[in-house]
């Protein structure tokens, strides 16, 4: 009998997820399964909210932000019971297989159902926060580091023409990744990531010396899991008695076209999700590994640091 393909998107979307639905949907078709979408991720299968999916309900996507099957977190599928019933029901609709498109709470949600359950699962690493493993990208991390950009290339204009100090806090609660990347393509002259401890007393030493120096504006970029850029701002003032201005990019860097980049990493590892499926392969998490389709376990896809984080950093302090 044909499998039935279940496709979730789960946790904060990124842009590209559609992307990978209409990869997931197509190749699934084509390989003779059955594709379905539930709606707003794991609350969709308690809500029994399934949608069945063919070639047209994946039409007109691959250029949109957001995700179609819309997404959510989802506090009763973290607990036992609640993962339970969410197989029960899946099981009950005849679905197979479920495609979870998340990030690392997505994962561990996904993992639990097929350790505990042995319900069959595969991951597609969908969150602008790039803290996977497996994957050097994660889908939509591409964009929202180029959205990023675009605001902060602004930011300059202003800085530098009032001769301001500018804290400009970027997405990533636990995640530094966005914020050095940002950093570097930026230009700007500090960065604050959550992974590291910083030196505000350093920072304002050198804010001081590069005025006398002639410096007038500074751009800095704070991970919003490293401090409120208010609050950074507020300090930065009252220790250097320069103008101070802040900037909180939020939600902005979620959305939006994705770029070339985030639409073929989500289409390659979509791809490739269904061809584990047609090999009964299952409790993975599909990524891109120097260019490569990267398979590994799910259990094992969670918790990643970005590896050039201390790269970037001691390269954004040397071209200050
Ligand atoms: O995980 C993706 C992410 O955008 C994080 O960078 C951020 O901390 C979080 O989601 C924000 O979540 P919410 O949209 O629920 O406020």
């Amino acid at each position: 009998m044909a499998k039935k393909v279940g496709i979730l998107c789960s946790g904060g979307d990124g842009p590209g997820m559609n992307a990978a639905i209409r990869s997931v949907v197509r190749c699934s078709l084509a390989a003779g399964m059955e594709a379905v979408g539930i709606m707003r991720g794991y609350q969709g299968i308690f809500d029994e909210d399934f949608i069945s999916m063919n070639h047209r309900s994946v039409s007109g996507i691959i250029d949109r932000g957001g995700t179609i099957l819309k997404t959510a977190r989802c506090k009763e599928f973290t607990t036992d019971e609640g993962q339970k019933k969410a197989v029960e029901i899946l099981r009950k609709h005849g679905i197979d297989v479920v495609v979870v498109i998340g990030g690392d709470g997505s994962y561990r949600g996904a993992n639990a159902i097929w350790q505990k359950f042995q319900y069959p699962v595969i991951g597609l690493p969908g969150t602008i926060d790039n803290d996977l493993n497996g994957t050097d990208q994660t889908i939509g991390c591409y964009t929202a580091v180029h959205t990023a950009l675009e605001a902060i290339d602004k930011i300059r204009d202003t800085a530098h023409s009032m001769e301001r100090i500018f804290i400009v806090e970027v997405m990533g609660n636990k995640s530094g990744y966005i914020a050095v990347e940002v950093a570097l393509g930026a230009g700007a002259e500090e960065v604050i990531v959550p992974e590291r401890k910083f030196d505000y007393e350093r920072m304002n030493q050198e804010i001081r010396e590069g005025r006398q120096k002639g410096k007038v504006s500074w751009i800095v970029v704070v991970a919003e899991g490293a401090g409120k850029a208010a609050d950074i701002a507020t300090a930065i003032t009252t220790m250097t008695g320069f103008e101070t201005r802040y900037v909180v990019l939020g939600h902005v860097q979620r959305g939006g076209c994705p770029l070339g980049q985030d639409r073929i990493l989500a289409t390659r590892v979509g791809a490739a999700a269904v061809d584990l499926i047609a090999q009964g392969i299952y409790g993975k998490a599909v990524g891109v590994l120097q260019n490569k389709i990267n398979v590994v376990d799910l259990k094992d896809a969670t918790q990643k640091e970005f590896d050039h984080i201390d790269e970037y950093m001691s390269l954004v302090r040397r071209l200050t």
